[in-house]
């Protein structure tokens, strides 16, 4: 199932019905095609085939006679999901089909690296894609595929590089478009450097993807995030309770910063800020002090005192799997209470942060980033990262990127204003 680029729909539009049918005829029985930048029409070509019911069969560098060049891509979606997926993919496939000649394939992978490995796939129209603009999740489905395990054989035997490189090139594709947080951008990197086509996308709603300003998913997820803080304050101001809101983010606080400070949280624990229980209740009784009923507590789901930063990471580890409670926001709730003998609740959104629509900057920046990608693979250029940085769309190479995180900077610019304002962060 292949669809048309550009001039094909402006023939077919402008001079009526005879040239495209027989270069539709023509095609039909050509050998299958490999590589789209052996021979790209140009515009002459695409006049010549307007006027010549049959068109020559031109001989191409891989071998093949064919008239139109093949472009095929693949798509996929990996990890952990977020609500502009969808918007991003309809990006490039627009982008693509509007701006090339060549007959274009699509192939959605199921359920991320997954689909390549078990090269379970479908093959989609630029139709598609219609209505994703605003519609979250993923229409192809994701999963996490460790990085860690990547040389580890799945549970059946299968290996997962050399599996993903002969499905790749038996479908004979031209690029493969990874929409991914880290983990998955480094295996995008390990499959560029086993020589396949593949560009990354910056999807995480947690922001942590280094290389870029900003992730697609971040601006919905805090938004999600804003709203819930919004709706707790009002429970909280009648009761005149102390809330603990946990907010994802186990290595990274960008959501949580950001939530805290478009929510008025008067104390905000992230993980790259380690805290002093001491410096939390001080805040909490100052909040009382200045006539505060309520007090909002964000904590990241990594939030960490410092003497647990300050313990080697394997006891640490140890220390978090040996927790009773469902997570930090429990225990931080239960040491306020028996400190301040307040009520204290704990309210956690969890995964209603990665659901739901797009926001509109969100949709805006998953167009963005498809554009810049779609742009990228017409043009030639893979074993990169779309990135964002200083408000203009760019590319990154994916070696220099893969496998390091964008944390939060303790003396960073929100986190010094939201100082100013008052907020804590537990560390004075
Ligand atoms: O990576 C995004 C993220 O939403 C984190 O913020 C969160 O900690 C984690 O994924 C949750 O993962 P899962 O969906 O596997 O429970």
């Amino acid at each position: 199932m292949a669809a048309k680029g550009r001039w094909h729909l402006w023939q077919a539009g402008t001079f009526g019905r005879l040239a495209p049918l027989a270069g539709y005829l023509w095609q039909a029985r050509q050998p299958s095609p490999t590589g789209i930048f052996a021979a790209r029409p140009t515009v002459a070509g695409a006049h010549a085939l307007l006027w010549e019911t049959v068109p020559n069969p031109v001989t191409h560098e891989d071998g093949n006679e064919r008239g139109f060049s093949m472009l095929r891509i693949g798509l996929l979606t990996s990890g952990g999901d977020c609500q502009a997926l969808n918007a991003t993919m309809r990006g490039i496939v627009k982008t693509i089909m509007n701006n090339t000649s060549d007959e274009v394939e699509i192939y959605g992978f199921l359920d991320g690296y997954q689909g390549l490995i078990y090269n379970r796939y479908v093959q989609l129209t630029p139709l598609d894609f219609g209505g994703c603009l605003s519609r979250g999740g993923t229409i192809l489905g994701t999963s996490r595929t460790p990085f860690k395990l990547l040389d580890t054989p799945e549970a059946d035997g299968v290996s997962k590089v050399p599996a993903m490189k002969k499905n790749y090139k038996n479908l004979k594709l031209d690029c493969l478009f990874m929409l991914g947080g880290n983990g998955s951008t480094k295996t995008a990197n390990r499959l560029a450097e086993e020589g396949l086509n593949v560009i990354a996308l910056p999807k995480t709603i947690d922001n942590d993807t280094y290389g870029t300003d900003l992730t697609f998913g971040f601006t919905s997820a805090t938004e999600v995030a804003t709203r819930c803080i919004d709706d707790i304050k009002t429970t909280a101001s009648s009761h005149g309770r102390v809330f603990v809101i946990e907010i994802m983010g186990h290595k990274v606080g960008w959501i949580p910063l950001y939530a805290g400070v478009a929510g008025g949280a008067d104390v905000i624990l992230v993980p790259e800020i380690p805290y002093e229980m001491d410096n939390v209740i001080k805040a909490i009784e100052k909040r009382e002090e200045d006539g505060g009923r309520f007090a909002i507590i964000v904590v990241a789901e990594g939030a960490i005192s410092r003497e647990e930063a300050a313990m080697p990471k394997k006891d640490y580890k140890k220390l978090v799997a040996a927790r009773v409670k469902p997570s930090v926001a429990y225990d931080i709730a239960e040491e306020i209470a028996q400190r301040t003998n307040r009520e204290v609740r704990v309210a956690v959104p969890g995964h209603t942060q990665r659901g739901g629509q797009p926001d509109a900057q969100d949709r805006i920046f998953a167009t963005q980033c498809g554009v810049e990608a779609a742009q990228a693979c017409l043009s030639g250029k893979f074993g990169i990262m779309i990135a964002q940085r200083n408000g203009k769309m760019c590319r990154v190479p994916l070696e220099e990127v893969a496998g390091k995180l964008k944390f939060v900077d303790p003396d960073g610019e929100l986190v010094r204003e939201a100082k100013l304002l008052g907020i804590s962060f537990g560390d004075e």
